[in-house]
């Protein structure tokens, strides 16, 4: 029995080793490595070349080394068996650092302050809000969602949450689609977006959509920050939300094309912070102990937890 890691972009060799020492009946091959495409019953994948997963005939399920499945998904020969997206608590735990850093950034200034440390000057007009006069509005309350949600709600930001279905929960207002999304808008200083990439969010954080967000709010303009898919956001909408200051300042974790042109304008804006798609990094240690688990809870009859919904797109 075969498992493929059918990777690009990123070094598969840690990802075999991984797989290799918690599967030893296993063979472990990579796309490069010559093997028998009937022995392979499970694929782990991150950005597999299209088409490179065709032809698997006794394939059972695929397993994405990411939370985000778009990019399998765009593969229009994907095998139609079982798709599993990772769950991993280190994998929470990293993105939800990323969301809390960057709220805190924005709420204490950090760049103002870096910025007269640089010029060595010493001033405070003491214009220092506190956490909890800004309302963090998180979009996509999926399991990154509701865990950032807990750390920002311990430092006091009230929170509140949109998602696609309906939620309800004791500590957060929550808002569901399209119909909720106004009223959401309309509470929200910071927005966070952990949105997966699907059809119905591509492009969704576009101009429009931020002259909703609160306006005249204690941080002095709405801010975004974005580490879910580079394709929900349109790059020129946000440059120009900025220069309308419809937008305060943003943090982008995520780009429409990975890496970033050297030639963006996005790199060199004042108002933005940029980091290279790493909020939240796939590490083999800890993914490939839980695939490999799933594998044999699988295998012993147990559901497979993390199951895409193909027909949403996440
Ligand atoms: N930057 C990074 O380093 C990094 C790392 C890991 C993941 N990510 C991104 O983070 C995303 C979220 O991960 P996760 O594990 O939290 O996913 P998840 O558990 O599947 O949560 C997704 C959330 O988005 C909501 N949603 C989906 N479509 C929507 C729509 N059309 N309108 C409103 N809400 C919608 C879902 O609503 P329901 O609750 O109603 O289903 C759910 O709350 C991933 O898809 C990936 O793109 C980025």
């Amino acid at each position: 029995m075969t498992l493929l890691v059918a990777i690009s972009g990123w070094d598969p060799q840690p990802w075999q080793e991984q797989f290799a020492a918690l599967l030893p009946d296993r063979k472990i091959v990579t796309l490069d490595d010559p093997f028998d495409r009937r022995e392979v019953h499970y694929a782990v994948c991150w950005k597999p070349p299209a088409g490179s997963l065709a032809h698997l005939p006794n394939l059972a399920a695929l397993f994405s080394l990411g939370a985000g499945v778009d990019a399998l998904l765009a593969d229009p020969r994907l095998p139609d068996v079982p798709l599993v997206r990772i769950i991993d608590a280190n994998l929470t735990a990293r993105m939800s650092e990323y969301v809390v850093l960057h709220c805190l950034a924005h709420l204490r200034q950090y760049r103002r302050y870096l910025d007269q440390q640089q010029k060595g000057l010493w001033q405070d007009d003491r214009s220092q809000p506190a956490a909890h006069e800004i309302s963090v509005g998180v979009m996509g309350f999926g399991v990154m969602g509701q865990d950032a949600a807990r750390k920002l709600s311990a430092i006091g930001f009230p929170v509140r949450g949109w998602s696609r279905t309906p939620k309800d929960f004791e500590d957060y207002e929550m808002f569901s689609g399209p119909e909720g999304l106004e009223l959401f808008l309309a509470r929200t200083d910071i927005l966070v977006s952990l949105l997966p990439l699907t059809p119905d969010t591509a492009g969704l954080l576009n101009h429009s959509l931020f002259s909703r967000l609160k306006q005249g709010g204690k941080l002095g303009g709405p801010v975004l920050i974005h580490a879910g898919r580079g394709g929900v956001q349109v790059e020129a909408d946000i440059l120009a939300a900025l220069e309308d200051d419809v937008l305060k300042a943003a943090t982008l974790d995520v780009f429409s094309a990975e890496p970033l042109d050297p030639d963006s304008p996005l790199w060199k804006h004042p108002s933005l912070t940029l980091t290279p798609h790493n909020a939240a990094i796939s590490t083999p240690a800890s993914i490939a102990h839980n695939i490999a688990a799933q594998i044999r809870s699988f295998e012993a009859g147990g559901l497979l937890q993390g199951l895409v919904d193909r027909s949403v797109g996440y």
